[in-house]
């Protein structure tokens, strides 16, 4: 389908007062946004506007009962300008389970995906060109109804931002891992990427950062015995020519990057299992030496390495200079978001989509 999305350009661009070579993740906005409203029968007021503060009644009812979602997402630039996407459409097919699950209305994905297309072209000069940086994307649907008591909004505001940004870790981690509070139980909103997710994250992390450790890892609400992910990614552990990665059981974000991870990893020819992966089964394989790197992966982190992880009181150390797979992974997917290697997965959508041949 067409959309008219109006477009209403900056005349005061903050661009030249950008430090691309050091650009702190979430802080600094690209001109742009996108904004759509669902009036409770479909979607309308299509507009690409200068960013600014948006006016919201103090009953908008995302701010009291949470019904709000969001997505992170990457656009790149190749070395000969082309701005490219990376799995557009997989993440608006996420936005939509999000959606589906937090009783919000779905966003057709042509339209999530042309919103971002216009935008991404009209801000490409935002795209950095380093090659740990991206230009990050966060579209967001929140409840805009002004209303007190406990339903479903009927309204909704669709938007999306634009950020320059450079890695978000540029230092292994350390993971504490958690064992009084919980992330998702089964039948939860553990897959769905609500920002209530992230709320209830908060407080356990301040906690694991006062003992010196960056994130939390979450375990299983019922035994706190098998892993489910990390504060802001997906987790992954390699013992010799295995890879380990908690399966997708419902508690756990359905993270794209670590399809991608999981996809690459087969094709290099290790056995990737997805499964429940207990803590004690980990501790054993870093006793007995067979513990060689483990990682978050997510789109903000890409890989994170880990070099400890708290359990039990004890610190499990990871040596990093063996972490050889992880930075292998890093740079296949750098390479493919920003075009210099062969996207053979269709994984990659130019802005222009007659650029294509250009690739
Ligand atoms: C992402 O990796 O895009 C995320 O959404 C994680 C975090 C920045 C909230």
């Amino acid at each position: 389908m067409e959309y008219k999305i109006s477009k209403t350009l900056t005349k005061d661009s903050k661009l030249s007062s950008v430090d691309f070579n050091n650009i702190p993740f979430g802080k600094v906005f690209a001109d742009h946004i996108f904004i759509a409203d669902y009036d409770g029968k479909e979607w309308n007021n299509f507009e690409i506007s200068p960013l600014s503060r948006i006016p919201l009644h103090p009953a908008t009812m995302a701010w009291h009962y949470g019904q709000a979602i969001f997505e992170g997402m990457k656009a790149s630039i190749t070395d000969n300008g082309i701005p490219l996407l990376f799995r557009a459409m997989d993440h608006a097919n996420r936005f939509n389970a999000s959606a589906t699950r937090m009783c919000m209305p779905e966003i057709p994905v042509d339209l999530f995906v042309e919103s971002i297309k216009q935008l991404v072209n009209i801000d490409k000069n935002w795209i950095p060109t380093q090659e740990e940086s991206a230009l990050y994307l966060r579209p967001v649907m929140m409840a805009v109804d002004e209303f007190v008591g406990v339903r479903s909004s009927d309204t909704f505001k669709f938007m999306v931002m634009t950020l320059p940004s450079g890695p978000y870790y540029n230092k292994p981690i350390g993971l504490l891992v958690e064992e009084h509070f919980v992330r998702a139980a089964d039948g939860g909103v553990g897959e769905a990427k609500a920002a209530g997710n992230y709320g209830a994250s908060l407080y356990p992390t301040k906690l694991a950062k006062e003992k010196g450790y960056d994130q939390v890892m979450w375990m299983d609400a019922k035994e706190f015995k098998y892993v489910q992910e990390v504060g802001t990614m997906n987790i992954f552990f390699v013992l010799d020519n295995v890879v380990l990665t908690p399966n997708l059981s419902g508690t756990i974000l359905r993270g794209i990057t670590r399809d991608s991870i999981i996809t690459l990893l087969k094709e290099k020819g290790y056995t990737v299992e997805e499964r429940p992966v207990s803590m004690e089964e980990i501790a054993k394989a870093h006793a007995n030496g067979k513990l060689l790197e483990v990682f978050g992966a997510g789109t903000a982190a890409v890989i994170a390495n880990v070099d400890r992880i708290g359990y039990k009181n004890v610190d499990l150390k990871l040596d990093i200079d063996k972490a050889v797979l992880s930075k292998e992974l890093k740079r296949d997917i750098n390479g493919i978001r920003k075009g210099r290697i062969p996207d053979t997965h269709n994984w990659i959508m130019p802005v222009y989509e007659e650029e294509l041949a250009l690739l």
